[in-house]
């Protein structure tokens, strides 16, 4: 049985035993000699990275001899609980969970701690309850802090260039995330905001007024357009900062519909993340300045490694003990490096695999 009380994951060094006579460990039945079954719920198929996340974590775990349900939520996140309460009732050995809402899973949780089955809250970290067990993302301020590195350098704003025009996007209020991509960038872009080299005329600069509902590009389209509409008549906007490639290209949407796109209206810099495959198509024809490369095929083996250890009553590695509060503890975390791309060094992607040189033509 998973011992929730024997994870004391404070670093690899941590070595501890999990009780081992239950699910998952090597304790006999037919399922553990199998490696068992391990529930996996991602939050959409409508944006490529996720489907990419599920198969990858599909394929390393049957590779490492586990059975897996993967389960898509549709970005519904009542659909996401009863999904889980499903695998929960499956008796699956493990769950992955990509949260859509990051507290709508309280209580269908609290069934899967009753059942024993450890609960890795992958990417986006799930908040308010204790049961769950670890977190596997990437460096998510990090993320913030490149996105508004980009624009910063781009804009030439250390040299004391500027004033320039700026507007901000965030992600879905409901994903934890969102904070902290917007906090890291704006760490970063609040100083040239203090100084006027950086100008938002909507005024629209807290997290609260720019927020996405699910991360949905029409809906970015939709501010983008009434923001030109009503701010930008006589004057240009030179940079949007965009949390996400579906926003980013909703954006540009907005923007080429308004005329940007040409010598006398160039398109402003304008970041991403998620190294999209339709965005980096945009990057490399000079419309999406960037995007944030996080090879989830990465964060895939993270998760992976863990639930593996997990069952096999060995110490999961985590990274940060501390710093991941989800409002009622600190969640063990491992955490991965985000890389920027851009024009000058997208063939990375090609070199990783990420993509084939044919299908970036
Ligand atoms: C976030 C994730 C981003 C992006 C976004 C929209 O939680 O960290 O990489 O995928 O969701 O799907």
């Amino acid at each position: 049985m998973f011992n929730r009380r024997t994870v004391l994951a404070g670093g690899a060094s941590l070595a501890f035993t999990l009780s081992a006579c239950g699910k998952g460990s090597a304790g006999g039945s037919e399922d553990s000699a199998k490696g068992g079954t391990v529930g996996i719920a991602m939050p959409t198929r409508s944006s490529e990275r996720w489907l990419t996340d599920g198969k990858s974590i599909v394929e390393g775990l049957k590779a490492r001899g586990y059975k897996t349900k993967l389960v898509y939520g549709d970005d519904d996140p009542k659909a996401q609980v009863s999904q889980v309460g499903k695998l929960v009732q499956q008796g699956v050995d493990a769950l992955i969970i990509a949260a859509i809402d990051n507290k709508s899973l309280n209580g269908v949780l609290q069934q899967a701690a009753d059942a024993d089955i450890p609960v890795i809250s992958y990417d986006r970290l799930i908040l308010g309850t204790k049961n769950v067990d670890y977190y596997v993302s990437f460096d998510n301020e990090m993320v913030g802090l490149i996105q508004a590195s980009y624009i910063i350098k781009k804009l030439g704003l250390e040299d004391g260039k500027g004033p320039f025009n700026i507007e901000l996007f965030a992600g879905s209020p409901d994903d934890n995330n969102t904070k902290y991509f917007f906090d890291g960038s704006m760490t970063h872009l609040q100083p040239f905001l203090d100084s006027r080299q950086l100008v938002v005329r909507s005024g629209e600069t807290e997290l609260k007024q720019i927020t996405t509902p699910r991360w949905d590009g029409p809906t970015a389209q939709k501010r983008m357009s009434s923001v030109l509409t009503k701010w930008y008549r006589s004057e240009r906007v030179d940079a949007v900062l965009s949390p996400y490639d579906g926003i980013s290209r909703g954006v540009l949407s907005a923007l080429k519909s308004a005329g940007y796109g040409s010598d006398i209206k160039p398109l402003p810099v304008i970041t991403g993340q998620d190294a999209e495959l339709a965005s980096v198509k945009s990057i490399i024809a000079g419309q999406q300045s960037q995007t944030v490369y996080k090879d989830v095929r990465l964060l895939a083996d993270a998760a992976i490694t863990m639930v593996d250890d997990i069952l096999k009553d060995r110490a999961p590695w985590v990274d940060d003990s501390t710093g991941y509060k989800n409002g009622v503890k600190a969640v063990p975390a491992v955490l991965l490096q985000p890389t920027s791309v851009d024009k000058t060094n997208y063939d990375t992607l090609v070199e990783d695999g990420y993509f084939t040189a044919d299908e970036l033509k």
